[in-house]
């Protein structure tokens, strides 16, 4: 979608936002899928709400894009304008246990930096790809830690106000890749608070989580991390495994050799080869397990 409003063209500097047009989403998801859009990339978090009213009142769709790592995004000229953050501070702020973080900025590097403060408990998530926004939003969890357990306040956009407001951690759910947030709420900062632990302990524990995800999960490929959810004490992974589906392809979409719920880009994969790929797969189980397995993966796509 192209923004040719001259009125909302001429306001996006005053709102600190930057125009990139017809960008190439593709380029901005792990998967290296989607199509081409304008995308306004947000430099000052107090202009969000003029921002999306300007939008609104105008009838412009629009949608967050964040790290891009969990994403599905259909082909072709995307029917909505993408907003992104652009992280103000890269490093969190400590205060005591408390670590105040941008939503923007990137989870590993966040985990690293409170691990060289002696904060830990965030270990499991060091090879989780992505934004600290986009962590929270899915409850991000690997090597049993959730970010979830840490949280204890979040600065968002609440779309059903249209303002800035501050959560605290009691009015938020966090489940199994699941959160009470509205999909339309756009996080823009978080407080969590951590354990207080040795870096050298919280170094070792997230060597043995780097060792136990590059032995298992296809880390080098073009992927989404895992496609479905896993379906209550049950692995989506084993399942697809053990029906021999490793390796089947859909054009370039390809369920992966080593890790059966990644299904990565092994070249010039499109959406529909991916969608294929898991309605595919997804009819498989359910015929052999009969299971429906619910994808995990954010979808923006039309069939
Ligand atoms: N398994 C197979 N074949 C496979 C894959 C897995 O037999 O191709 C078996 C494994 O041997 C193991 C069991 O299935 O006995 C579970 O596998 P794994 O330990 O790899 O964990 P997972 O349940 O497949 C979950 C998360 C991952 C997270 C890992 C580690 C989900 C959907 N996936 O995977 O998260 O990294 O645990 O904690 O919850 C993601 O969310 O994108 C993601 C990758």
């Amino acid at each position: 979608m192209q923004l040719n409003d001259p009125s909302l063209l001429a306001a996006l500097p005053e709102l600190g936002v930057e125009r990139l047009p017809s960008a190439s989403i593709a380029e901005r998801t792990s998967l290296a899928i989607g199509g081409t859009t304008d995308l306004l990339l947000i430099r000052r978090h107090g202009g969000l709400p003029d921002l999306i009213a300007l939008l609104d009142r105008a009838g412009i769709p629009h949608r967050l894009l964040g790290g891009g790592t969990n994403l599905l995004v259909q082909d072709g000229e995307l029917p909505w304008v993408l907003l992104h953050l652009v992280p103000g501070d890269t490093d969190p702020h400590l205060e005591g246990r408390v670590a105040r973080v941008d939503a923007a900025a990137d989870l590993g590097r966040t985990v690293t930096f409170c691990a060289k403060h002696d904060l830990g408990g965030m270990e499991g998530l060091i090879g989780v790809p992505g934004s600290v926004g986009g962590a929270l939003r899915m409850n991000a969890g690997a090597y049993g830690t959730q970010i979830g357990s840490w949280v204890r306040e979040v600065e968002l956009y609440r779309a059903a106000t249209g303002r800035i407001e501050t959560l605290r951690e009691p009015s938020i759910s966090f489940e199994y890749r699941h959160t009470s947030f509205a999909p339309d709420d756009i996080m823009l900062a978080v407080k969590l608070e951590l354990p207080c632990k040795p870096f050298s302990e919280i170094l070792r524990d997230i060597r043995v989580c780097n060792e136990k995800r590059r032995a298992s999960q296809p880390l080098n490929q073009k992927s989404a991390g895992c496609i479905f959810k896993n379906p209550p004490g049950a692995s989506a992974g084993r399942m697809i495994d053990e029906l021999g589906l490793k390796g089947f392809a859909v054009g370039d979409a390809r369920v992966s050799d080593r890790h059966a719920n990644f299904f990565v880009n092994a070249g010039q994969a499109r959406c529909a080869d991916m969608l294929a790929l898991i309605a595919q797969v997804r009819e498989r189980v359910r015929q052999a397990f009969g299971v429906e397995l619910e994808t995990e993966v954010i979808l923006w796509a039309t069939a």
